[in-house]
């Protein structure tokens, strides 16, 4: 499925974000840039030991939740990885929104720091810290909107990866509710 803001494409696809050939993917970490499983874990065994070493050495204090860092992509198609933090999901009064938001939002901002015209992002905190997906999907797909309707800057492609047919469909469904497909190309 795919809709366009302005001169942007924002593109939801089913697959593996470590098989996307984009200028930047998107990695959903934890605050101590730890690794782990799902999306982080396939990242650094598919991008190899590059990854953490850079991320040891240029971010030692981690990255607090709702921001992002950026590293190299060691064996990975992509030329970056984008490191985000997503809040784990507490019941939903806990800021998780607003962190979650904050997370994309600065992970859009340093895909256009370093000149990218893609990036990719998996479902941030849908999995290991539990955010609900359709909760989840609202605020990715809003935030993303917002920040490429008001600075597109570089960027000529936004690519959701969602891992499985149920959170495709999940986050198609809640982007033709925002962007009907009849008035999509009036971004
Ligand atoms: N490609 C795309 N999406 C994936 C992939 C993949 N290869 N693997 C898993 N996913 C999906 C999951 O199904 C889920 O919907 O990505 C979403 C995010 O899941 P997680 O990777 O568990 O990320 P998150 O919920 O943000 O939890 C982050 O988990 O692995 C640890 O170190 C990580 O502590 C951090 C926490």
């Amino acid at each position: 499925m795919q809709r366009h803001i302005g001169p942007v494409k924002l593109l939801l696809v089913e697959g593996d974000i470590t098989q996307q050939q984009v200028d930047a993917i998107v990695n959903a970490a934890n605050s101590r840039l730890a690794g782990g499983g799902g999306v982080d874990g396939a990242i650094h065994r598919r991008g190899g030991p590059a990854i953490m070493e850079e991320t040891r050495r240029r971010y030692p204090e981690g990255c607090p939740t709702g921001s992002a860092v950026i590293s190299t992509a060691g064996e990975l198609p992509a030329r970056w990885v984008i490191h985000a933090v997503g809040p784990v999901w507490r019941g939903g009064s806990h800021g998780e929104a607003q962190l979650l938001a904050s997370a994309y939002r600065r992970s859009l901002e340093l895909a256009q720091e370093h000149q990218c015209r893609s990036v990719a992002f998996p479902s941030l905190s849908t999995g290991a810290y539990r955010y609900p997906m359709d909760q989840a999907a609202q605020v990715a797909l809003q935030t993303v909107i917002d920040f490429l309707r008001q600075q597109p800057g570089s960027l000529q492609e936004v690519r959701f990866v969602l891992f499985g047919q149920q959170a495709y469909q999940t986050y198609a469904q809640v982007l033709e509710k925002l962007l009907p497909e009849a008035e999509s190309s009036q971004g």
